[in-house]
């Protein structure tokens, strides 16, 4: 059989990699009308901003939905838009994004605002290839803004659209292939919510470990349906055990700046860490993952440690580490906001 003529539109090559499934004008159809109807109603997806888009596509990078929806709305309050980000100091964008963790993302996103006022008067670059230029934005989310916001027929893979794709195909598709694969797949019409809906099946139905066939719309079109064993390795977490020092004085509180040269979140400020004495005043203890570690952190009376009185109305100006947040609001030092 012939592909249709509106399959070539996607700008994907046209050779090779079968898509395996059957009819592929009917899997677009099915799976975009199931996620019409059952789509997770997420503030990103009631805009077609390109700066709210690109927004919530670096945020959902390596944080789970639900901590970006307690984030999104607040960073939109305080830069609506990409002139008031790319005009802020970059201490303060890291302050709001505190407790998101991974921070390369908030100064790429600070960068990159920079450049759209800059080099493109404010306004987004509307193409997949120019969006790449910008930094922070890579083949990945390029595809995400260009398809969601603009409509350009240029597919999306992630993780997600990895898993489906492998379980529909039953072959473990990798690299290059899966990307020519989701292309193939793409509804040329409606780009950005057939990317979304296969990022959503995998998000919602077509789960890592469990697959809810039962609930899926395209369980005709999979050659798989079931567990499939996974074939990219969870990776080990470490375990490691800190202690902090909470040292407080006259409404002020104890910190340090890290240096500016750390690999993991450079210039926040933390708590001191100090080496666990029995003679300290144990206060609570905290646990905390960062990548692929997990900390267990015990918290002491910080009295005698080194560092910087930083006042307490001064605390949600300063770019914080995650951790430090958690502590200073389970101390009842901060509040949540
Ligand atoms: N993961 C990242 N971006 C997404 C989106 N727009 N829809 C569903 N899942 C996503």
């Amino acid at each position: 059989m012939t592909r249709p003529a509106k399959l070539r539109l996607s700008g994907q090559p046209r050779a090779a990699v079968p898509t395996r499934i059957h009819n592929v004008e009917t899997f677009r159809a099915v799976l975009l009308k199931w996620y019409y109807a059952n789509r997770r109603d997420l503030p990103w997806r009631r805009t077609k901003d390109p700066y709210k888009i690109w927004l919530s596509e670096i945020m959902l990078q390596q944080t789970r939905v639900a901590a970006v929806l307690e984030r999104y709305e607040r960073f939109l309050m305080r830069f609506p838009t990409v002139q008031k980000l790319a005009a802020a100091k970059e201490a303060s964008v890291l302050a709001v994004w505190s407790g998101l963790g991974y921070y390369r993302r908030a100064r790429n996103l600070h960068a990159a605002a920079k450049v759209v006022v800059k080099e493109h008067a404010g306004e987004f670059p509307r193409t997949s290839a120019a969006l790449r230029s910008l930094p922070g934005i890579g083949r990945y989310t390029s595809a995400a803004i260009a398809s969601i916001a603009f409509g350009e027929p240029v597919a999306v893979v992630d993780g997600n659209v990895e898993r489906v794709l492998a379980r529909i195909t039953k072959q473990s598709v990798a690299g290059e292939q899966v990307w020519i694969t989701a292309g193939r797949i793409l509804s040329p019409e409606h780009p950005g919510d057939f990317n979304q809906a296969m990022m959503e099946l995998g998000a919602t139905v077509c789960l890592p470990g469990d697959p809810k066939c039962s609930e899926c719309p395209v369980s005709g079109s999979c050659r798989t349906r079931g567990p499939q064993p996974s074939l990219v390795k969870a990776p080990r977490q470490n375990k490691r055990e800190i202690t902090c020092a909470l040292a407080r004085r006259d409404g002020s509180v104890l910190l340090v700046q890290r240096s500016a040269n750390e690999q993991l979140m450079p210039g926040m400020w933390e708590l001191p860490q100090v080496t666990a004495r029995a003679s300290e005043q144990q206060l609570f203890s905290v646990r905390h993952s960062i990548t692929v570690t997990d900390y267990r952190v015990q918290v002491v009376d910080g009295n005698g440690a080194q560092g910087i009185w930083v006042r307490r109305k001064r605390l949600n100006k300063l770019p914080l580490t995650g951790l430090t947040k958690k502590i200073l609001l389970r101390a009842g030092i901060i509040e949540n906001g």
